[in-house]
């Protein structure tokens, strides 16, 4: 049985009808074209999925779409674009700190939230939100070293 739900997504209300069980990480990349969002493991176990929800990194693949309705969402589409990238993106292409780049959009996503909340993290609360998003290409040490470089220049 399908649905109509209303997403808040990236600034833009987007009306979809969907199965309302359908996971949200699916409807965004699959009916909104929003394919920055990857859909990983299917599990909440990698990270690849991430989204910022009411300005929360939260995974998107375990939960089913209707959840999410009355929350802003933003996707790493939201966040920059290629000719005019974002500072955590910005920062990651400086420090070449992608392979593939299947993980980036859930780091970018992840990095943003915690920068958000508190833009000179330390070592802890950097590795305690990197946690969740796996690097199978082991760019892990380079989005280290970009996001210590983004706490160090964040305004006092
Ligand atoms: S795809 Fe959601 S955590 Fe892996
Ligand atoms: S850059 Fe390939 S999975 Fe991270």
């Amino acid at each position: 049985m399908t649905k109509s739900l209303t997403l808040d997504v990236n600034g833009a209300s987007c009306l979809v009808r969907v199965d309302p069980d359908m996971p949200l990480a699916l409807v965004l990349r699959n009916r909104l074209g929003l394919t920055g969002v990857k859909d990983g493991c299917g599990l909440g176990q990698c990270g690849a999925c991430a989204v910022l929800v009411d300005g929360e990194p939260t995974l998107t693949c375990v939960r089913p779409a209707a959840d999410f309705e009355g929350r802003r969402i933003e996707t790493v589409e939201g966040l920059g674009t290629p000719e005019k990238p974002g500072p955590v993106q910005r920062a990651l292409i400086e420090a070449r700190a992608a392979q593939c780049g299947y993980c980036t959009p859930g780091i970018v996503v992840a990095v943003t939230g915690l920068l958000r909340k508190d833009p000179h993290p330390g070592e802890s609360a950097i590795r305690a939100a990197l946690e969740p998003h796996l690097c199978r290409c082991g760019a892990h040490p380079s989005v280290l070293r970009a996001v210590r470089a983004l706490a160090r220049a964040a305004p006092r």
